[in-house]
């Protein structure tokens, strides 16, 4: 699939087929995490891959913010280790495990796990140690509605870009 194609096209999925994802596509998305980049390469990330239906429910009842996580088949919980900028670094490695998981037919959905609660329920259910960083667990599985995404709209260029300073009109010259 192009690059750009899959950028645009890629929309949040809040639905899952329940057919579990293959361990090679499990494996291609912790690789397109990993080869992310990360401030001086340092890679603070851990990923807990999680399958058993048990724990996947578990986790979606803790994600006030996104139920459906406990209907997925994979989760994927982004977790930081002496990171000086967890949110950056583990943003960039997220968003590529968003940009395969497009790639392959499938989808997730970032789930904000704001309340400092729930953010220790999360690193007890899965073992990670509570000083970690917790970024997010995002849920995985094939897309129900067919390979292309629904439009959500987007501010224009005319909004956002801007051309030698800002408040230039980007489309001026
Ligand atoms: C930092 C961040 C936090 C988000 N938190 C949630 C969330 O808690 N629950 C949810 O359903 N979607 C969440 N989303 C998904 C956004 O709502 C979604 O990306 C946005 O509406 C744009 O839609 P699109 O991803 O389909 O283009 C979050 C996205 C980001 C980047």
């Amino acid at each position: 699939m192009d690059v750009f194609e899959c950028i645009r096209d890629r929309r949040t999925v809040r639905e899952f087929k329940p057919d579990p994802v293959p361990e090679e596509i499990v494996d291609r998305l912790l690789q397109a995490a990993r080869w992310a980049p990360s401030s001086s390469n340092s890679q603070p990330w851990h990923f807990v891959v999680v399958q058993e239906r048990a724990t996947i429910e578990q986790l979606g009842v803790i994600a006030t913010q996104g139920p459906f996580l406990g209907e997925a088949p994979l989760a994927i919980a982004v977790v930081m280790s002496d990171a000086t900028r967890p949110d950056l670094d583990g943003g960039r490695a997220l968003q590529q495990m968003e940009i395969m998981a497009w790639s392959e037919g499938m989808g997730t959905c970032f789930i904000g796990f704001r309340d400092p609660n729930q953010q220790v329920q999360v690193k007890e259910l899965l073992g990670v140690p509570q000083e970690m960083t917790l970024i997010t667990v995002l849920p995985f599985g094939y897309r129900l509605n067919g390979p292309k995404g629904a439009g959500v709209a987007r501010k224009p260029l005319s909004e956002i870009a801007h051309r030698g300073r800002f408040g230039v009109d980007y489309a001026s010259s």
